[in-house]
């Protein structure tokens, strides 16, 4: 095994991936977590058919690593912007000459190619490659399938111009956002690329794009219809509003009868939510320390 200088690359003997890269001929250089992530995300598409893009060709090092661990089945097909990564087609790789900040390349791309399954992003990392490929890939990824998008701690590096508003791990982290709206009541889905996405891994310094479509529906409650014992919701009470519920309970005995006016019964609902709502949020100022 090659020294990584680390403890973390100890185990890297045990990954198959790990042996595709060491018996690629051509250069290729990854990061030692890299095979973890990648042997998990993508064991399930060795020896079948499926294809799988790269952008990001170089010295031709991880195409081969690519071909070797998924097999004979594994149409892999690279892209780069410097056309000399063309020689590579003459080893069986289906290789396109493209800017991956382009969404016309894209447009192209997937009109002579078809859809894929899986689409590594190792290209120039900036946010514009990385936020416009994704953008522009996850509409083309089949139901199963994923978009990977490798160092993106290029988010965090001045050299990509970041921190910026508009880095990738800030597009990355909307893309939450976008899952969550699917609950009902919330915003909603809106656009296509929203339902295509179903969920997404986070590691460090790569991203997972789940894509199925099937299971990018709208939620909705269900219940076992089992025996209930009527249990209290006790939300409220461990977090200090015990008080104010308390307090609603004497008044409405108090006062109970002035809740048959429903104008009344409407105004005294909205004040103690409206109450309620301002102690939670005065409550919440106390989890600063945890961000
Ligand atoms: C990090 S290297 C790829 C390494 C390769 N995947 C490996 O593991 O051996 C990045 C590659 O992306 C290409 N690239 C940079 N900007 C690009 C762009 N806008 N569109 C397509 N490819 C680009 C570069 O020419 C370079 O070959």
């Amino acid at each position: 095994m090659q020294n990584t200088g680390s403890r973390a690359g100890e185990h890297l003997d045990s990954l198959d991936i790990y042996s595709s890269y060491r018996r690629s001929r051509y250069l290729s250089l990854k990061h030692v977590s890299y095979f973890q992530v990648y042997e998990e995300l993508l064991s399930r598409y060795r020896n079948r058919k499926c294809t799988f893009v790269e952008v990001g060709v170089s010295n031709g090092g991880s195409l081969f690593m690519w071909r070797d661990f998924l097999g004979p089945e594994a149409r892999v097909i690279g892209i780069d912007l410097n056309p000399l990564a063309k020689k590579w087609s003459e080893a069986g790789f289906e290789i396109h000459i493209g800017d991956q900040a382009d969404p016309r390349f894209w447009e192209n791309f997937f009109s002579v190619v078809g859809d894929v399954d899986v689409v590594v992003d190792d290209g120039g990392h900036t946010n514009e490659q990385q936020i416009v490929t994704a953008h522009c890939c996850i509409p083309h990824i089949r139901d199963g399938g994923m978009l990977i998008v490798e160092d993106t701690h290029a988010s965090y590096l001045r050299l990509f111009g970041n921190p910026s508003r508009y880095s990738f791990m800030n597009y990355a982290k909307r893309t939450i956002d976008r899952i969550n709206a699917r609950f009902p009541g919330l915003h909603g889905a809106d656009d296509a690329w929203e339902k295509c996405v179903h969920s997404m891994r986070v590691y460090e310094s790569i991203v997972c794009f789940n894509v199925d479509r099937e299971r990018c529906f709208v939620n909705s409650p269900t219940s076992n219809d089992g025996i209930s014992s009527d249990a209290r919701d006790f939300r409220y009470e461990g977090a200090g509003a015990g008080r104010l519920l308390r307090l609603r309970n004497v008044l409405r005995k108090r006062f109970g009868f002035l809740a048959r006016i429903p104008a009344l019964r409407a105004a005294g609902r909205y004040l103690f939510q409206s109450v309620l709502r301002l102690h939670v949020r005065l409550r919440q100022r106390g989890l600063k320390k945890y961000f």
